[in-house]
């Protein structure tokens, strides 16, 4: 044991081996520590625990840096599509041109939806939320397609139709919703282009895919593609973690993903700057509100619990959400308002003290308004997004050798050993 920790207990002394990743960070190995010394660790949220060792995302909280398998951020946002970042997530490598090519064909060969499919949309309540339904119909998909995992290729055919079908069923939603009919995937669009043209796409005005909106689609997807041990990859990997079906483990991350402090946030920020908009623009009492610890109120699209610092992915969301606005000619107040409520925030010593910054979601929602993404379907664009990571880290957690089912401990704080009462003698 070249690097450890020492606990001292019960007056005898423990050596807990210390793990270095390669960026230096430092960690505990606790592994053994109930079988040595009988004690648990208590740590609620996880925000000091390492549940795994991966190779896929890298992030530096404190400098605001984000890598996927080792390349930064920056680069795959300005030089990459999310075709390609997906592929690099969950074959470790970008690919050759020849792979790229492969890659493209099976998901666009897969891109269809059973066509029984469409009743279940029929039968949802109208005013359903996009993600209740994404995860249901992700869910679906096992009974309609078997998983296929025993050798690499039938792997590859698995996550290729969850990528895949994905798209079509999240557009398929929104185009049910709204009573058009379905618009079919085409074999000559890339993924992105391909999933505007099935939103989008009208008998009577038929849709002029626009480059900067999908060059800006394919950098939203890219930006959101993983982001290590969050909420919802480590729902993906726990549920995962009991041998589930992938799209089991999937839909399980949807689900996990919809919560406002998670993925909802997108759409909660836009709520809230239009709420505040209908309040006059009184940046002021939205700021005071979500400082007061006797009300929930907080300003969503702010804070993280890993970065302390600006959100790499923010500071390209912000200059996309920009650049698009003015290539689509769009005003949108709401962006004056969210510039408005950042640097207020950024001068305040609530925020300051607490490194609260804004977060990917802050600008991400302005943006697919102008793309004219209704707002419901904000998370369901974040959890396309997502998708290749939490492939990604399913087939990484699949694949360890030290693989374990997930199942943590607790300190029990309730009754002690109570007796039976039977109902009539119980006052
Ligand atoms: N507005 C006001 N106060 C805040 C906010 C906020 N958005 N975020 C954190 N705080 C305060 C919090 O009240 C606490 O104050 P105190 O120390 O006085 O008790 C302190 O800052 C630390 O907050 P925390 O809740 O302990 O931090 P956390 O790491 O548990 O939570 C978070 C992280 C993202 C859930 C939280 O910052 C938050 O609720 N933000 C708003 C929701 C949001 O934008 N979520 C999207 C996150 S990025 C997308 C993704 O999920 O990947």
């Amino acid at each position: 044991m070249d690097d450890y920790a020492e606990l001292t207990y019960g007056g005898k002394t423990y050596k807990l081996p210390v793990v270095e990743g390669s960026e230096k960070e430092k960690a505990i190995d606790v592994s053994t520590l109930r079988k040595d010394t009988g004690l648990i660790t208590l740590d609620p949220g996880f925000p000091n625990t390492g549940s795994c060792i991966s190779s896929i995302t890298f992030m530096n909280g404190e400098k605001g840096i984000l890598r996927y398998r080792g390349i930064p951020i920056e680069q795959l946002a300005k030089h990459s599509t999310f075709t390609e970042t997906a592929y690099l997530l969950i074959n470790r490598v970008l690919p050759t041109r020849k792979e790229l090519n492969r890659f493209s064909v099976l998901l666009n060969d897969h891109s269809l939806v059973h066509e029984d499919m469409q009743i279940f949309y029929q039968n949802f309540p109208r005013h359903s939320h996009p993600m209740g339904i994404l995860s249901s119909m992700v869910s679906a998909l096992r009974s309609f397609y078997p998983e296929l995992l025993s050798v690499e290729e039938e792997i590859n055919i698995t996550v290729t139709r969850l990528l895949s079908k994905i798209r079509t069923l999240a557009a398929m939603s929104y185009r049910i919703s709204r009573g058009h009919k379905v618009v079919y995937p085409r074999s000559d669009l890339p993924y992105c282009a391909n999933f505007l043209n099935m939103m989008f796409d009208n008998p009577v005005k038929p849709y002029k895919i626009h480059r900067d909106v999908e060059k800006a689609l394919n950098v939203f997807w890219i930006l959101h593609a993983d982001h290590e041990q969050n909420c919802s990859t480590s729902a993906v990997r726990l549920v995962g973690s009991g041998r589930v079906n992938l799209y089991s483990a999937i839909s399980a991350g949807i689900a996990a993903l919809w919560g406002p402090l998670h993925g909802g946030a997108n759409q909660a920020v836009i709520e809230m700057l239009s709420v505040i908009q209908k309040n006059n623009g009184d940046l002021t009492a939205a700021i005071k509100k979500s400082k007061d610890k006797n009300d929930p109120f907080r300003l969503m699209g702010f804070g993280h619990r890993v970065y302390k610092t600006y959100d790499p992915r923010a500071k390209i969301m912000k200059k996309m959400c920009d650049k698009v606005l003015k290539k689509l000619k769009i005003d949108d107040p709401l962006l004056d308002l969210a510039k408005k409520l950042e640097e207020i925030a950024l001068n305040d010593s609530y925020f300051k003290d607490r490194n609260l910054y804004p977060n990917i979601d802050f600008y991400s929602g302005i943006m697919l308004r102008a793309m004219g993404i209704p707002t419901n379907m904000f998370t369901v664009m974040f959890a396309i997004g997502r998708l290749p990571g939490w492939i990604a880290q399913w087939k990484e957690s699949a694949d360890d050798p030290n693989w374990k089912i997930s199942r943590p401990r607790q300190i029990y704080m309730g009754n002690e050993k109570t007796e039976f009462i039977p109902i009539d003698k119980r006052k």
